[in-house]
């Protein structure tokens, strides 16, 4: 089979190494189409190909159309809200992620990216310690509970909402369970964001539940910038002093908050939470296997849209 491998944000040469090794040795043809400039790269690229390994590339409709003969397209990573998963069905397209693969490395971001804050942006005004403040989880995911237990060990407090985990799990977990956004917000001195971009969540991280954070505190988004309503997180900074807001997924207002806040906003330039050699191993050759087994096998194990 035809295996494209569409990465704009290009893997580790040591990840693509392993991923053409594993697939040529089934008997699977690689090509790569890496830091494409336009999405007609991409449509272009497909037309022959049999399956699709991705990270954030857009898998729209369009794609799916230029892409007759595509039987499957797996997400090298968590998020799959770059796939059309209606077009792929509709198209008999299977799509999978790879959870888990590159969570460590998000994890290890959203600590890095909290302390960071907490030292004033590695600038010498005074910062502060996490120890002894309270990390709250939203989604207590892979990722989420990878957080928590990294943030525990430089002794904060780690409590957790996911409403499709028991207050059991929570607490298995190693965080205290929340049942409410309100409370965990009202009581979280760092907010750390885990959710999926879904139309429930979507523009869902708002000026109501920003403000409710206590004085001082920061958010955290290595999420999705979409969960974010930007209006309503600028209203918040300009109201509240005291907020900060760092994330790895730049809002589209970003230039606005840094002229007006400073040193309270951080975004990262490009998206680089599973940007670690391990992270793009874990998840690039993950994929290929994923790809391999389909092939050999039928197996759907990590199919997104069943
Ligand atoms: C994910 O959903 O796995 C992360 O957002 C990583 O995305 P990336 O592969 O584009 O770095």
């Amino acid at each position: 089979m035809k295996v494209l491998l569409a990465t704009q944000k290009p893997f580790a040469a040591a990840a693509v190494k392993g991923i053409t090794d594993i697939l040529e040795a089934a008997g699977h043809q690689v090509v790569k189409l890496e830091k494409y400039e336009a999405q007609a790269d991409l449509v272009k690229a497909v037309a022959d190909a049999e399956a699709i390994i991705i990270r954030s590339d857009k898998v729209t409709a369009e794609v799916i159309a230029a892409a007759p003969k595509l039987k499957i397209v797996v997400r090298a990573g968590a998020g799959y809200d770059n796939v059309d998963l209606e077009a792929a069905t509709k198209a008999g397209v299977v799509v999978m992620n790879t959870p888990g693969q590159n969570s460590n490395a998000v994890a290890e971001l959203a600590i890095a990216m909290m302390i960071f804050m907490a030292r004033t942006q590695f600038t010498p005004a005074t910062g502060s310690e996490v120890q002894g403040k309270t990390l709250g989880v939203q989604a207590f995911g892979n990722v989420g509970r990878l957080v928590g237990a990294k943030a525990k060990a430089l002794g904060m407090k780690v409590k957790a909402l996911d409403p499709f985990l028991t207050d059991d799990q929570i607490i298995a977990g190693g965080a205290e369970p929340v049942h409410s956004l309100d409370e965990l917000y009202a009581g979280s001195d760092y907010l750390s964001l885990h959710i999926p971009a879904l139309p429930s969540t979507i523009g869902s991280i708002n000026y109501e539940l920003i403000t409710k954070m206590p004085k001082g505190a920061t958010l955290v988004n290595t999420a999705r910038k979409e969960v974010i309503d930007e209006a309503g997180l600028e209203k918040a900074l300009e109201d509240r002093p005291d907020l900060k807001y760092v994330t790895d997924v730049a809002p589209d207002n970003l230039a606005t908050l840094q002229e007006k806040f400073g040193l309270r906003v951080f975004a990262t330039p490009k998206k680089m939470g599973a940007q670690t050699a391990e992270a793009n191993v874990n998840a690039g050759l993950a994929a290929a296997r994923q790809i391999v087994d389909y092939f050999a096998t039928g197996n759907t194990k990590f199919q997104v849209n069943k």
